[in-house]
């Protein structure tokens, strides 16, 4: 997607040397566009512990480039020590944010792409590169298909509304910034942008890491896509009002039942959507689903981050980006930093297969070889 009329993805490998990854460091974003060098496996799982990268996609992506960083540098004495040194990098990685399925997933993949790649070294290492490279390319194919299948829901509100603005809101950041490429949530958007459907984004600001306000609104004003950055309270009164036709939110983790993980007041969102009867709608690649659970609300884990993130607001002031304490010193405070949307109240899913019913048999209709034989 554009920045300052340039496209950019948001991991790439260094133009002239194919031993760095780049990285968007979204800490500083919207004020400063910092792009960040990484050569190891230590600076890979600190970029997404600290959330320089985040996102279900991206952190994949990330995850991906993580592997192919840790075989480069592996010992190349003997294979067993290679794998040795790959498995533990897997781990490192894996424990650096446990609500994202994405991550354990590309990890795994790695592993299970250079088992299989034969017993030479240097070709293990190839094989890291190229599935780095796949993960990357697949992850920002899915999220333009998800833009194609998208799309038709905004049309159909469209047509009925004679052409009048769509109103969508999305909670946290869902978009290209999310991602390698369009976003999940923010594709169908982009695409109905670019076709000429008029749209208008409601964006929760997405306490307490603000990436609503921070990030979606700047992507989707790179992009010309018109919005208003809300509170985080405020959509159930614009529900209320008539004034939202559409939410579609991203999500970190899905079970293959519909369960939705999704960053911490998604629920609430789809709570006002379903009094209000408005279209609830999940998008994802097939990357952030996760086939091995059924039950969101009991078994998707749920990661609680640092209470001075809540404690703490980031800002601009005098042309210095700085945090400022926002409550009292003493008082302590807590951090959930995602919840579960039962499938009861999501309207659907939309895959870069199509869009289902958030539950077994619509998921599984549509990934018919994930089915247990
Ligand atoms: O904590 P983050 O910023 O990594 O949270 C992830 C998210 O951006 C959201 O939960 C998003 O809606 C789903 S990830 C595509």
């Amino acid at each position: 997607m554009n920045v300052h009329g340039k496209h950019y993805r948001t991991i790439w490998l260094k133009e002239d040397d194919p031993r760095v990854v780049q990285i968007i460091d979204q800490r500083w974003l919207p004020h400063k566009f910092v792009v960040e060098d990484l050569t190891d496996v230590d600076q890979v799982a600190r970029a997404i512990q600290e959330m320089h990268v985040r996102g279900a996609g991206l952190i994949g992506a990330t995850a991906g480039y993580g592997m192919y960083l840790a075989a480069l540098h592996a010992p190349k004495d003997s294979l067993a020590a290679f794998m040795e040194a790959l498995a533990a990098a897997g781990e490192q990685l894996k424990a650096t944010r446990p609500t994202a399925v994405n991550l354990a997933w590309a990890v795994e993949r790695q592993l299970a792409a250079m088992e299989a790649a034969g017993d030479d070294i240097e070709e293990r290492i190839q094989t890291a590169f190229q599935v780095a490279q796949d993960i990357a390319d697949e992850d920002a194919e899915a999220c333009r298909r998800i833009g194609e299948h998208g799309v038709q829901i905004i049309q159909e509100i469209s047509q009925r509304k004679g052409g009048e603005p769509v109103n969508i809101l999305t909670h946290c950041n869902a978009g290209w910034l999310a991602f390698v490429d369009y976003g999940s949530a923010t594709a169908p958007i982009y695409e109905a942008h670019s076709r000429g459907i008029p749209v208008h984004v409601w964006v929760d600001e997405t306490r307490p890491r603000n990436q609503g306000a921070r990030l979606t609104a700047w992507e989707l004003g790179q992009h010309g896509v018109p919005h208003t950055v809300i509170a985080d309270n405020v959509g159930g009164h614009l529900m209320q009002h008539g004034l939202v036709d559409l939410v579609i939110t991203g999500t970190d983790r899905t079970t293959y039942t519909g369960d939705v993980a999704n960053k911490i007041g998604t629920y609430l969102k789809a709570l006002a959507a379903h009094d209000n009867g408005i279209p609830f709608y999940v998008a994802l690649p097939s990357s952030s689903f996760d086939w091995t659970i059924q039950d969101g609300l009991a078994e998707i884990p749920i990661e609680e981050r640092g209470e001075e993130e809540v404690k703490y607001i980031q800002g601009l002031h005098n042309g210095e980006i700085v945090k400022v304490l926002l409550t009292p010193q003493e008082s302590p405070a807590t951090n959930y930093s995602f919840d579960v949307t039962p499938r009861r109240y999501v309207t659907g899913l939309i895959t870069e297969r199509g869009i289902c019913p958030a539950s077994e048999e619509g998921v599984l209709g549509l990934f018919p070889e994930k089915r247990q034989s």
